[in-house]
């Protein structure tokens, strides 16, 4: 979020880069070396591992199987791709038949990289308990990012770390990475658009977005190479900078959500072939499956929770990055159609069997409700009626960089049954991660609001506890201080819910 029009006034933007002093990682003298490691749930039964090398390969290629030492089974592809500006190529490959809930191991193949391991996700269905982990507005740590030289009062102290595990949030994701099983990151994810808030990068342009672009990604790979990492877009993935009124001069690759697609549109799924006995949800499932568009929009069940990642940037009536918007990033749309993003949370929301998923969860990065002036009323206008329709529990948001919670709230007015098996859904901004913008102010309270914490960096767990019972926890990122705790009680009592 913030605007950064004041502070960029007059300032050499895109100055020749003779001057540049971006601080890229390393290349590695073996160009086959894994970097920026991701995976993510693709389907039911299958997890997409993505990595970026410095070359292009023509075959990626993951080896894997149940045990460290006989990795026995391989899947490869020919996905390997780039675009002007990266120095990296983006490779994935599908592991599909995965035994659920098993710990897999895994190694890129290369003449330099090392096994690591995964959890493969639980069947739809599956009503072990389990947690997820919330992030959102992370950003880039050390000389590219926040540093103490930028000296905003709330920052982290630590000038430089390369590759960090203890950028504060990503550190507590490592030191807890045995009590979640994935991560939800609804945009905002590295801040290379940033670039031009640290003065050494002023004069490099697209080194300096690229160069935070492959420092995050290392960064991140602790994490994401371990845990299924689940994005959609936000505004800082749109373009080479937030500044409105100079976006259009982006340089090709650097607009339009380029890297963003590039990283993870081969990565997500669509949404998943539904394993409910009624036929109508099949239908709808199958329909949401056509109209789905990752990176920007799908959705994936994991045990008891049906996960839908919705696109509050463009695809909507007066979405604000699209051309014309508020935001005046000028991207998207995506969609064939209009309202195809709208059509696809219809018909994805309708296929939810409760007795399947009974939690149905959607995360996205602009929030309606927040205690700061950054409420995305064309967002509420677009999503906020198909929510209440079908019942969905719980709504994740960022972009506001603090913690907040509310009551189950429709159109404004907290639903009157609290958190007793109310009908409107549960609101959550979990934007407190960390970034080169540092903390949001706390703001103003609404009467629906139940929590807010802006003083460090935090963020959300959501513990699916049993079928009625879902818990969420903010958590302070430098010292694990449970913040703020919660349970959402819901009777989940009808197989398809319509309000
Ligand atoms: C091998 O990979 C490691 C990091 O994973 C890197 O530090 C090292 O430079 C690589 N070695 C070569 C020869 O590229
Ligand atoms: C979920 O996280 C809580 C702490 O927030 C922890 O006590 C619990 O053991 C975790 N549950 C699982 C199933 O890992
Ligand atoms: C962060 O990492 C650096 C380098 O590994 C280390 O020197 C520093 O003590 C760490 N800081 C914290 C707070 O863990
Ligand atoms: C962004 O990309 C999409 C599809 O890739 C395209 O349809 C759309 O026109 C592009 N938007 C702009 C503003 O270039
Ligand atoms: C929302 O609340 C306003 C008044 O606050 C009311 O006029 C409107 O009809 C309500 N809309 C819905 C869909 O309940």
């Amino acid at each position: 979020m913030m605007s950064l029009l004041s502070l960029a006034k007059g300032l050499p933007l895109f100055a020749a880069c003779v001057l540049g002093s971006a601080k890229y990682p390393p290349i590695p003298a073996d160009l086959t070396t894994p970097v920026q490691q991701r995976l993510a749930i693709n389907g039911p039964s299958s997890v997409s591992v993505a990595w970026n090398t410095y070359k292009a390969l023509t075959k990626p290629c993951v080896q894997y199987g149940t045990s460290a030492s006989a990795l026995s089974l391989q899947s490869c592809s020919t996905s390997s791709v780039t675009y002007p500006t990266s120095r990296t190529w983006a490779n994935v490959v599908t592991l599909a038949n995965l035994a659920p809930a098993t710990t897999y191991y895994y190694k890129i193949v290369s003449t330099n990289s090392t096994v690591e391991h995964f959890f493969s996700p639980r069947v739809a269905g599956d009503k072990k308990p389990f947690n997820m982990s919330v992030v959102i507005d992370l950003g880039v740590y050390g000389a590219n990012g926040y540093t103490i030289a930028s000296n905003k009062a709330k920052r982290d102290t630590i000038p430089f770390i390369q590759p960090s595990l203890n950028h504060t949030t990503i550190g507590r994701l490592a030191s807890t990475v045995d009590s979640y099983e994935f991560v939800v990151h609804p945009g905002d994810i590295g801040y290379a658009d940033d670039w031009i808030l640290t003065p050494a990068n002023l004069f490099d342009g697209k080194d300096g977005y690229q160069a935070i672009t492959e420092t995050f990604f290392d960064q991140l790979a602790p994490i994401a190479g371990r845990k299924p990492y689940m994005t959609s877009p936000g505004n800082h993935e749109a373009s080479c900078q937030e500044i409105p009124s100079t976006s259009g001069l982006c340089p090709a690759g650097q607009k339009n959500f380029t890297d963003f697609i590039n990283r993870f549109g081969a990565t997500m799924p669509t949404a998943f072939t539904s394993t409910s006995t009624s036929d109508a949800a099949r239908v709808n499932a199958n329909k949401a499956a056509l109209l789905a568009n990752p990176p920007f929009w799908f959705s994936f069940e994991y045990g008891m929770a049906h996960v839908v990642m919705i696109d509050t940037e463009t695809d909507f009536a007066n979405a604000p990055d699209q051309p014309g918007g508020s935001a005046k990033l000028g991207a998207g749309p995506f969609g064939s159609y209009a309202n195809e993003q709208l059509d696809f949370l219809a018909a994805d929301l309708a296929s939810v069997d409760r007795t399947v998923t009974p939690w149905v969860i959607v995360a996205g990065h602009r929030p309606w409700y927040s205690t700061g002036d950054e409420q995305c009323e064309p967002c509420r206008l677009a999503f906020e009626p198909l929510l209440y329709k079908y019942g969905v529990d719980l709504a994740i948001f960022g972009h506001v960089h603090n913690s907040q919670r509310f009551a189950p709230t429709y159109n404004k007015t907290a639903d009157p049954a609290g958190m007793n098996n109310p009908k409107a859904p549960m609101y959550i901004v979990a934007g407190g991660a960390g970034n080169i913008e540092g903390l949001s102010a706390a703001g103003t309270a609404q009467s629906y609001n139940r929590f807010v914490y802006a003083d460090q960096f935090s963020y959300a767990t959501v513990n699916f506890l049993d079928a009625q019972n879902l818990q969420v926890n903010f958590i302070r990122s430098d010292n694990g201080a449970l913040l703020d705790t919660s349970t959402l009680f819901k009777k989940h009592n009808q197989q398809f819910v319509v309000q």
